[in-house]
């Protein structure tokens, strides 16, 4: 099998994004929404690539000593491969070395593998926002308690 690397994405990557995007949300963010991440000096995003093919993506945004994980995402057929951890732990590593001390992120009750995820790479549930999805689901909020480097 061949290992997948991350990286920081680019411009020339939002072709492949926006179809994992697709493929992994219902609520999918626009290719416009995509391309401006990438041009977005608040916002960080990494790819996970196998050979030349973009398999999944995370993105967060920090400002001043706040950041938020807005997205991890990996196509179906490559998921549990370690790829959302890899992909999670570089998108929090560089928010944190950014200067974020405080790092949220929501995600839907009903998702065990994302809350999964979150909790083995050291998220904390601190709230929940009712209704919050157009779909009438809560969610979650969570806040990465401990790192590393701090
Ligand atoms: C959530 C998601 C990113 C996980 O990606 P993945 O590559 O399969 O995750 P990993 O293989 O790195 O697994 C990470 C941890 O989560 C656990 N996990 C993954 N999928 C799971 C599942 N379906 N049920 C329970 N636990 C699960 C794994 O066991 C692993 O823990 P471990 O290392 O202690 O065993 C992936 O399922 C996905 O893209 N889902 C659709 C998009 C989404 O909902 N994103 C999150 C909201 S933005």
């Amino acid at each position: 099998m061949t290992r997948f690397s991350v990286r920081p994405a680019t411009p020339d990557d939002a072709a492949q994004i926006i179809e994992v995007e697709r493929s992994c949300f219902h609520d999918a963010w626009s290719a416009a929404g995509i391309h401006k991440i990438l041009g977005d000096e608040k916002s960080l995003v990494y790819v996970a690539e196998e050979g030349k093919q973009i398999v999944g993506y995370a993105a967060a945004w920090t400002i001043s000593d706040e950041g938020e994980i807005t997205r991890v995402a990996v196509l179906e057929a490559q998921r549990g491969r370690g790829l959302g951890r890899a992909l999670l732990q570089h998108t929090q590593n560089e928010c944190v070395r950014r200067g974020a001390t405080l790092i949220f992120l929501e995600v839907r009750e009903s998702n065990v593998a994302a809350r999964t995820l979150y909790a083995r790479c050291g998220w904390i549930e601190v709230g929940r926002r009712k209704r919050y999805y157009q779909d009438g689901e809560d969610a979650l909020v969570l806040r990465l308690a401990s790192h590393p480097e701090r």
